[in-house]
């Protein structure tokens, strides 16, 4: 039995499913673009999708909200103002609600992130991957690293003073100066925030058929060594395994993933975690993965699949999630967010704690440097407990 004081925080997600085209490193839910896109009858599904998930959150109020994709930036400012007025119609959104919009720099036309600002959206988050031209040539990507240097200074010219850059490193051909030259120029830019993800080979891509040459390992771990110290230097606290910030500019969105909040997912594929006082229970749920299927199936049959979590995966996730933060987590918040007393993980944390891959004292539990390098192996440990 779970046993919840309070709710944790509620964050709510957005899925936009389309891109101008498919990137061949890309596993995400994101579909080539048809000629015309179905933006009002999308922006209508999804406000009725929310419909039919507000009676399990109801009254909570929404603390932050991630558009995300898909290409967002693909949509017109008055597709995601009335998307925004719809949900400020719908819900009570914090007034200080972070609200983050994905942008793909080869969709960026004059003056559109202006109207995004207007529309509501406070916070920006811009594929940029790379500034050299060879590099994303080989990633598929539709822009350049000119077009990149100036979708975040549209941003700045936007009035956006709050907006991430995603970078990814280990590219075909890319060496080591190469990527500290990609975070040497992203700081430039002088974002608030930078995500820099190790390029992975995903199951069901067209890199997984055809697999680029990638730099070998030893080259890799030097790039991230050498990029994770640029961004330390000027000022980017590492605060997340591939999240670094400015102080005080952290994601509060991914905050809430990455500490086992709950949220609500509307949109083709989105995904859902509800913790329920009355039920004293947390359910996972899913909707309708393709584009078209989701907008045939709303407003009837919104969910496609829903699980309740047993108390092994709560503990689980909510470790999968909160060892990815540098800083770790206080033991009362497992608590509060799983619904479940830290002495059911005890055994796996004095394990961990002996392998030096933890920290922890009465209060506070911190993923060490080796443990955060091996943090499958220290996932591991948690996985078996109390199975
Ligand atoms: C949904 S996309 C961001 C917005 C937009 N679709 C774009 O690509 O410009 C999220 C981010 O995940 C990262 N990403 C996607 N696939 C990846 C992979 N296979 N390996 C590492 N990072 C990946 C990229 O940095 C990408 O910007
Ligand atoms: S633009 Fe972004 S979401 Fe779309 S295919 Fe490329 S990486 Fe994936």
């Amino acid at each position: 039995m779970f046993n919840f004081s309070a709710l944790p925080p509620l964050s709510l997600y957005i899925h936009i499913p389309w891109c101008v085209q498919k990137c061949p490193y890309c596993d995400f839910n994101s579909h080539a673009s048809p000629d015309a896109l179905p933006e009002k009858a999308y922006i209508e599904a999804v406000l009725a999708d929310l419909e039919h998930d507000l009676p399990s959150t109801w009254g909570r109020p929404v603390h932050t909200v991630f558009i995300g994709g898909g290409t967002p930036s693909l949509f017109s400012a008055e597709a995601i103002d009335t998307l925004l007025v719809g949900l400020r119609m719908r819900l009570q959104l914090s007034p200080f609600a972070e609200i983050t919009l994905e942008a793909n720099p080869g969709t960026v036309e004059q003056g559109r992130f202006k109207e995004f600002r207007d529309a509501g959206i406070n916070r920006l988050s811009i594929g940029c991957q790379s500034f050299h031209d060879p590099q994303l040539e080989k990633l598929g990507r539709i822009h350049s690293g000119k077009e990149a240097i100036l979708a975040a200074e549209a941003a700045h010219d936007a009035g956006f003073d709050n907006f991430n850059l995603d970078l990814m490193f280990g590219l075909p051909g890319q060496t080591v100066a190469l990527a500290s030259a990609d975070i040497e120029q992203a700081i430039k830019l002088g974002p608030t925030h930078i995500s820099h993800y190790q390029l992975t080979i995903e199951p069901n891509t067209l890199f997984h058929h055809s697999p680029p040459a990638l730099p070998h390992d030893d080259a890799r771990w030097s790039m991230q060594e050498a990029c994770e110290e640029l961004l330390g230097d000027a000022g980017y606290g590492h605060y997340e395994v591939s999240a670094h910030a400015r102080p005080g500019k952290q994601c509060q969105h991914n905050l809430n993933y990455w500490s086992f909040g709950d949220y609500l997912g509307i949109g083709a594929g989105a995904h859902a975690k509800i913790s329920s006082a009355a039920e004293q229970n947390i359910t996972r749920s899913w909707k309708q993965r393709h584009p078209q299927r989701y907008l045939d199936a709303v407003p009837n049959t919104h969910i496609s699949g829903s699980q309740v979590l047993t108390r092994h995966d709560a503990s689980f996730e909510f470790m999968l999630n909160a060892l990815r933060l540098k800083d770790g987590f206080d033991k009362t918040l497992f608590t509060a967010h799983t619904g479940l007393p830290v002495h059911g993980i005890a055994e796996a944390l004095a394990k961990a704690e002996q392998k030096g891959l933890i920290e922890q004292d009465m209060v506070h539990i911190t993923p060490t440097q080796h443990g955060w390098h091996f943090l499958n192996e220290l996932l591991e440990m948690f996985m078996e407990e109390g199975k």
